[in-house]
């Protein structure tokens, strides 16, 4: 196998460092974001082998880059957006991309515990009136949530993991969701919203960003859920509206609300934070720090950088964003060869007339195509330093269908 070599930009975690490592895969660190012309100078200038990139938010990684670089197989997004690489370039070229969307569903399922706890007990409230010198010391409107009903609006990762940890703490769990889930522990699913707002204590939204849940929770929402319920929002900023939002707490049916996200953020930290939330002592305001913890940074370290690894040593594609997904197991003998190609009709008979030339014995062989690409896996009993593989591989390499061919 050629050496493989991870450059990473942006002070990525650690445990990616660990990971790599483990993997075989040498490590080349650039300490911040890179430009354009300078991420394509460092790249060609590390040792000869097969190349990936890892990069956050600062580091853009565009068509120019994967044209100036071919050897790069792969880029992974060590965060959760992807904005800042050419996903349509990445996928013609038959870049891998990978990014790392549920490491931090742990965090926003704990946040959303504790500040249900603190909703219930009135805590920024009191907490309020203390810094302003008041001794509020009163049980009024303050509860335990042991018995208390909690709604989850979107049951997928993170609504479900938050089921778990609410069940732990004795409340009653309903959700709702439109993809039919499976309810874990002694959670009820119900079928209508409105049947989960008219019964719960709080309710928490953890649907996506889409055309339908945009907006989705407005004044009607607020008036079918119980008077004196909380409500909490750490998903998306465009799902709830904020002035009605704002309208029933002052009116009092909304007793108070938890917002982490909001329909717009400032760019960057410390900028001003405008909201008409702002100055209400019942609502716990965060600057969309739902998933931000040291744990979760952590996590995309490893997870991104496992899946990098999984794909430079044995082609696997799982949660890839550009290739089909694959999942062709470890290599135990012998080689294997990765192909990208076009999806179009006569391509596969071409590559097995390339393998019936060589009279190689194919021992596994996986196949997954997506809209205009597919991509190959074929194992060989033979090293990869076998001329005959070397033939192989150079044949296949050849077609006029072929994007991307790799030994490993
Ligand atoms: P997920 O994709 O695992 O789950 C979303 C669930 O919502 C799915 O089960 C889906 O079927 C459901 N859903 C979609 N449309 C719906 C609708 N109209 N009504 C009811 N259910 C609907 O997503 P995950 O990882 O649980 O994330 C949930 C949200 O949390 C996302 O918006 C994500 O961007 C946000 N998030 C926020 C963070 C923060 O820092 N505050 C950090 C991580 C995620």
């Amino acid at each position: 196998m050629s050496s493989l070599h991870a450059l990473l930009a942006e002070s990525i975690h650690p445990t990616a460092h660990e990971v790599f490592r483990a993997h075989g895969v040498e490590v080349h660190t650039a300490p911040g974001g890179l430009s354009q012309d300078d991420l394509i100078r460092t790249l060609n200038g590390l040792p000869a082998g097969h190349l990936v990139v890892g990069v956050r938010s600062k580091t853009q990684v565009r068509k120019a880059v994967m044209e100036a670089v071919p050897r790069l197989a792969a880029i992974g997004c060590f965060c959760i957006g992807t904005d800042q690489v050419d996903l349509e370039d990445a996928t013609a070229r038959g870049v891998a991309v990978f990014n790392a969307p549920f490491s931090n569903t742990r965090s926003v399922a704990e946040l959303v515990i504790g500040e249900v706890i603190m909703l219930s007990r009135q805590i920024f409230v009191r907490s309020a009136a203390a810094h302003r010198g008041v001794w509020e010391k009163s049980a009024n409107g303050a509860h335990e949530v042991r018995g208390k009903t909690l709604g989850i609006i979107g049951y997928g990762h993170i609504g479900s993991q938050l089921s778990i940890l609410a069940e732990a703490l004795g409340m009653r769990v309903l959700y709702h969701d439109v993809v039919p889930k499976l309810p874990l522990g002694n959670a009820e699913a119900t079928d209508a919203l409105e049947s989960l707002l008219s019964q719960s204590d709080f309710v928490t939204l953890h649907v996506p960003d889409t055309p339908q849940t945009r907006g989705m929770f407005g004044d009607a929402e607020l008036r079918q859920m119980k008077k004196g319920a909380y409500l909490v929002n750490a998903s998306r900023g465009q799902v709830v509206d904020i002035e009605a939002l704002r309208a029933q707490l002052e009116s009092g049916h909304i007793a108070g609300a938890a917002i982490d996200v909001y329909p717009k953020e400032p760019a960057k930290r410390g900028d001003t934070f405008e909201s008409p939330l702002r100055g209400l002592d019942q609502v716990i305001l965060t600057p969309h720090i739902g998933g931000s913890t040291q744990e979760a940074q952590a996590n995309i370290g490893r997870e991104v950088a496992l899946a990098l690894s999984g794909y430079l040593q044995e082609g696997r594609t799982t949660s890839c964003l550009t290739l089909p997904n694959l999942e062709p197991g470890p290599l135990s003998q012998g080689s294997r060869i990765l192909n990208q190609h076009r999806n179009v009709p006569g391509v596969l008979s071409a590559i097995n007339q390339v393998v019936s030339a060589t009279g190689l014995n194919i021992t596994g062989q996986h196949l997954g195509t997506q809209e205009s690409t597919g991509m190959l896996t074929m194992d060989v009993a033979l090293s990869s330093d076998d001329p005959r593989v070397q033939e192989l591989v150079a044949g296949i390499e050849a077609l006029e269908t072929s994007i991307r061919t790799r030994l490993l």
